[in-house]
């Protein structure tokens, strides 16, 4: 069993009176090089994402702005996270099974992914999920 599959990433930021910035690089402030980045948005209140894993993907997940939660499943530990600052970012390896919800509004969940898309990459089946768990694939 692995106890590392999620961390909370605390990125920098640059205070200024005009506004804070913060900032992300590849390989430096996350584990590994950034190739795609996607955002939801416009989510309408109740509404629930997620609801799978991935084979080999790794992946951060930043509130830009507003909140949710992030529920995290390795089939070992689960633990749910609430997102509110932008300097944070959740990173997840492979395997492990996510939902998110509670979406506030305006809210805006920016995700950083270590591949292109791929569909063949995704686990939606939860018990698929734990079979491939309890076999030690894709660790
Ligand atoms: P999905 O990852 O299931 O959404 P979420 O986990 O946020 O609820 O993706 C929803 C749809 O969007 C699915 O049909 C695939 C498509 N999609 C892409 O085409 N490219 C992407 O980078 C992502 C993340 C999704």
């Amino acid at each position: 069993m692995r106890n590392d599959s999620w961390s909370l990433i605390q990125f920098p930021v640059v205070k200024d009176d005009r506004g804070n910035l913060t900032f992300i690089e590849g390989a430096q402030t996350v584990p590994f090089d950034i190739k795609r980045v996607y955002y939801l948005y416009d989510v309408p209140g109740g509404a629930h994402r997620g609801g799978h894993a991935h084979k080999d993907l790794e992946q951060v997940v930043i509130a830009a702005s507003g909140s949710f939660d992030l529920e995290l499943d390795d089939g070992h530990r689960q633990q749910t996270v609430t997102l509110n600052r932008s300097y944070y970012g959740l990173y997840m390896k492979n395997m492990v099974w996510r939902g998110l919800g509670n979406f506030s509004s305006g809210a805006c969940c920016l995700v950083l992914a270590s591949q292109h898309y791929l569909e063949a990459d995704y686990i939606r089946d939860f018990d698929e999920f734990k079979r491939l768990v309890s076999s030690g694939k894709n660790k």
